[in-house]
């Protein structure tokens, strides 16, 4: 179909990646749901169609510049052009350290995933995205890289968020006057591995901005931070 809209998750196999391509395809939207461990993403590909769903799946590590250069081609040759990155996969491996001792090598690491990946996945994707009537990039960050609130603690996973909250203004004014909008969110506190059990929001909940600045009309907002559909400060 020529109008269908194409749309790349990262980290799809589980958690708020995977609530995220379960919304996208049951609004019809065509996924290519990512994962960088193969076996877990056709298991999750396959937990889909078990509820009706058709998504696609294709690896992707974000840290791996070839891994990101193999879905940009699967997608140039299968579409010829995307509609929606949806850069969701991020880890957390601070929880308890503070600033003043947390070792640069896990800082780092968290940088080429939760920063470098997303950026690298912009400019691998931007010449596609420009050939969508409505491209949008959703970049899922935290109520943790907000500067607003910013205190101590986890500093990696916070200065990593604060990162690409900053990366989507520099992308949004760039791709301004192109249609694509670009925008980050938290996504609230959920029940996922990284979360918790004792979280607030369901999986599908979380879910619900990331899709909802997927879907933005043209005339919608680029270069904003939101949690639950509002803008919130950065
Ligand atoms: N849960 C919350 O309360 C919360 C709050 C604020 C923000 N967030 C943000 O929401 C997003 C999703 O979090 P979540 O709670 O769903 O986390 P999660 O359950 O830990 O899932 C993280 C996903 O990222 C993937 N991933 C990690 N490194 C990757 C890499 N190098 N390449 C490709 N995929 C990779 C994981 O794959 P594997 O399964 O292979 O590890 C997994 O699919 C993250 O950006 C997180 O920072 C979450």
């Amino acid at each position: 179909m020529p109008d269908e809209k194409i749309a790349v998750v990262t980290g799809g196999n589980k958690g708020i990646g995977f609530g995220i391509c379960r919304s996208l395809a049951s609004q019809g939207i065509r996924t290519i749901l990512t994962a960088r461990d193969v076996a877990k993403g056709e298991i999750a590909k396959e937990q889909l169609k078990q509820e009706g769903l058709e998504i696609i799946f294709h690896p992707l590590d974000v840290t791996d510049e070839n891994s990101i250069d193999s879905l940009a081609s699967f997608s140039a040759r299968e579409f010829g052009k995307l509609d929606i990155l949806i850069n969701n996969a991020a880890i957390r491996k601070d929880a308890g350290m503070m600033g003043l001792d947390v070792p640069v090598e896990i800082v780092r690491e968290m940088m080429e995933t939760n920063l470098y990946g997303p950026l690298m996945l912009c400019q691998a994707l931007a010449p596609l995205l420009k050939k969508s009537a409505a491209g949008r990039i959703v970049n899922v960050s935290s109520g943790m890289g907000s500067l607003a609130g910013m205190g101590g603690g986890s500093p990696a996973y916070r200065i990593t968020k604060t990162a690409l909250n900053a990366m989507t203004k520099v992308l949004a004014s760039e791709f301004r006057g192109t249609g694509v909008l670009v925008n980050c969110c938290h996504p609230g506190w959920v029940r996922t591995d990284m979360g918790g059990r004792g979280a607030s929001k369901s999986i599908d909940e979380g879910a619900d901005t990331p899709v909802w600045l997927a879907l933005l009309s043209k005339d919608g907002p680029t270069g904003g931070y939101f949690q639950d559909r509002k803008p919130m400060p950065w």
